[in-house]
């Protein structure tokens, strides 16, 4: 079986992000978690996460040792602006220390600026709705791009803009716990109104450093596709909420001006050009149906697409809906994309290897198809707080004890090593995987 080789440059890591990892944040969600134990399943919180911020050169170096070449990581917010214009420097420091290890040990590494939670003192004046989020936003940018801008490229200002306004202002499943339509489209103007101000304020000093800075979004793609192929009346249920779920947001970044049905095409400073690259987060697609009781919904039902195997969350595995992914959105915005997020939640990981084989060759597939994949991120590395899912989601190659935080390399970290060792991707799995059985103790 002749493996594929991935080109030269191509990187290979993981994605993490701060408040699921660290421990010890003080933000929206963990303040929501204790309000609201229920809404967490298993019960968990993100007091110890991981214990990430302590471990972080042992955590980086073992999957440097890995020879992966990219690390993904976010910086909380409410740790370098606790309160409302006070920076904290040991915080800056704390996140200069991480970058600065990347590059020591030879990953590129890729800066979240927010990813999901927010400082409690921002929540107070109305969070990403509130009318001075963005100017908030754009100033907590720029002290972390004044610390840490010598030594980035690649910047990603907001973690999925459309899954926030969905589960915390539509759906109520996610902090602020808001079920408004209106609501959930006000957070997707803030949300913009935030990248647009900290796109700004990213390339503003990365300019001084004599640096060209990547900037993008992490867009979570994920389509909404009729749930019976040729039905028409689902097909209809389906385009608008697929619009403002997967288009919406990047469009109006293009054309620099709020699209309909948000706004009425009125222009964002900073807005237009505020993409160099896209970010691409993605898991799989959903199939849509009718359900009238479900008006705050735009009257869709929501499920696995069906015919596809599922991971533990119920999500649907299909590589081929990644390669669609970045051929339509290489193809529609002609940008480099770079894989911020693709994994699969597995117990057990028996599911896993398969899945970053397969996922991986269609990364292979587009980049033959001419599209400019700059590099893959696998979400993630460790077990960790998978928000309203808890700790009962695992899409970690390495599994975490949660009473002694050991991490334990499972079969899968193996073979990620391996393609990243090797930069190239067995075309199918031949025989069973290097240390297949039992997760082992001793890195990988
Ligand atoms: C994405 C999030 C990430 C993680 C994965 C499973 O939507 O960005 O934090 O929870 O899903």
């Amino acid at each position: 079986m002749t493996p594929r080789h991935l080109p030269e440059g191509f990187l290979l890591g993981c994605a993490t992000a701060a408040h699921q990892v660290e421990g010890g944040t003080d933000n929206d969600w963990s303040r929501w978690t204790a309000a609201h134990p229920e809404a967490i399943a298993g019960g968990g919180d993100a007091t110890i996460a991981i214990d990430h911020y302590h471990r972080y050169r042992e955590d980086l170096a073992q999957l440097a040792a890995m020879h992966q070449t990219a690390h993904r990581f976010s910086i909380e917010w409410s740790r370098v602006e606790p309160e409302r214009g006070r920076f904290d420097r040991a915080a800056l420091e704390h996140y200069a220390g991480v970058v600065r290890t990347c590059r020591e040990l030879g990953m590129e590494p890729v800066v979240t600026l927010h990813h999901f939670t927010l400082p409690p003192w921002l929540v107070a004046m109305g969070g990403v709705t509130a009318p001075e989020a963005p100017a908030r936003f754009a100033r907590y940018v720029a002290a972390c791009v004044e610390s840490l801008g010598d030594m980035v490229t690649w910047w990603i200002t907001i973690n999925e803009p459309a899954v926030v306004a969905t589960l915390g202002y539509l759906e109520g499943t996610w902090p602020p716990g808001e079920r408004s339509l209106r609501l959930a489209t006000r957070a997707l103007l803030g949300l913009l109104r935030m990248h647009a101000a900290g796109a700004q304020a990213i390339n503003g000093i990365a300019l001084r450093y004599g640096r060209e800075a990547q900037v993008s979004i992490a867009h979570h793609e994920r389509r909404l596709v009729p749930r019976t192929t040729n039905s028409r009346v689902e097909r209809a249920l389906a385009a608008l909420p697929d619009y403002l779920f997967n288009r919406w947001f990047l469009r109006s970044c293009v054309a620099g001006r709020v699209l309909a049905p948000v706004g009425h095409g009125e222009t964002v400073p900073g807005l237009a050009g505020s993409l160099t690259y896209l970010g691409l987060n993605h898991y799989a697609n959903e199939a849509v149906s009718l359900d009238i009781r479900a008006p705050g919904m735009l009257f869709t039902r929501h499920e696995a697409v069906p015919g596809h195997p599922q991971s533990s969350t119920g999500w649907a595995i299909d590589p081929d809906s990644l390669r669609t992914a970045l051929t339509s959105l290489g193809n529609e915005f002609g940008l480099p994309i770079l894989v911020t997020e693709n994994g699969v939640a597995d117990d057990h990981d028996e599911l896993r290897p398969e899945y970053l084989r397969a996922h991986l060759n269609a990364v292979a597939d587009a980049l033959d198809a001419g599209v400019d994949v700059r590099g893959y991120l696998y979400w993630t590395a460790w077990d960790n707080f998978e928000w309203a899912e808890g700790y009962t989601q695992r899409f970690g190659l390495f599994a975490v004890d949660r009473t002694t935080l050991e991490r334990i390399a499972k079969p899968s970290a193996a073979l990620y090593a391996e393609i990243c060792r090797t930069r190239s991707v067995p075309e199918a799995m031949v025989a069973a995987q290097p240390d297949a059985g039992a997760p082992t103790r001793s890195g990988v």
